[in-house]
């Protein structure tokens, strides 16, 4: 196996797609005056919670390729920021969810009212108030990430890139 199987590359940029909408719209979602950004951060941010969920048993059953042979810290590091940029892809709805929560009595997300966990609980508080800090940073993680993907395709010119995206023809 020399690729990233086709469900995996779908959903690799159909996540990066929806964190960059949820960070894009961004701000109180239960402020009135943010009505719609907030419907497109509550569903976007969401849709990263399902997609990483149907993600890792997928990546489980149909594994992923060797890494692209290079010097062993810069595997290392690969490793490391991938398990911490799917810790963070679960964390921050999680945590997005309880902040929803300390803010708003009651939220509908397309008509629909979300269940939302007891704003008193100290896991509720204390997950939420971690909402912002751990959404920039999982966007600061993607944007080194990102970098790193464009060295490995014009500074090393190695395949890293290249096996992440659909194969053209
Ligand atoms: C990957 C997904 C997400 C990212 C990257 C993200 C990122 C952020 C960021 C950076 C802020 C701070 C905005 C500011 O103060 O200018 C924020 C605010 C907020 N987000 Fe999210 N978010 C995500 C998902 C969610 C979800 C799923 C929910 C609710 C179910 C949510 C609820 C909130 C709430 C209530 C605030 C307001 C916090 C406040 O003003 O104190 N977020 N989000
Ligand atoms: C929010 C945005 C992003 C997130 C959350 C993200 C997350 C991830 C994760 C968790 C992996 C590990 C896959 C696995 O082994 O299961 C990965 C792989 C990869 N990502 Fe991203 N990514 C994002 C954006 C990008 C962007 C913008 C690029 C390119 C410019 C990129 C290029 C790659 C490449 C090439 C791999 C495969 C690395 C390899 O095969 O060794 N990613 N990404």
């Amino acid at each position: 196996m020399t690729r990233h199987a086709f469900p995996m590359i779908a959903l690799h940029w159909l996540t990066a797609l929806a964190v960059v909408v949820a960070y894009v719209s961004s701000g109180d979602p239960s402020k009135a005056s943010h009505a719609l950004s907030g419907q497109i951060h509550v569903t976007s941010g969401f849709a990263v919670f399902l997609l990483v969920a149907l993600r890792l048993p997928l990546r489980l059953l149909m594994g992923v390729p060797a890494a692209v042979p290079g010097p062993r810290w810069q595997q290392r590091a690969a490793r490391a920021a991938h398990g911490a940029l799917y810790a963070l892809l679960f964390a921050v709805p999680l945590a997005g969810w309880a902040e929803l929560a300390d803010k708003a009595h009651a939220f509908s997300v397309l008509g629909w009212a979300l269940p939302l966990p007891d704003a008193g609980a100290l896991w509720v508080r204390a997950l939420g108030a971690a909402h912002t800090t751990l959404g920039d940073a999982l966007v600061w993680l993607a944007g080194l990430h990102a970098a790193a993907a464009l060295a490995h395709h014009y500074v090393l010119r190695d395949g890293t890139l290249a096996r992440m995206l659909p194969r053209r023809g």
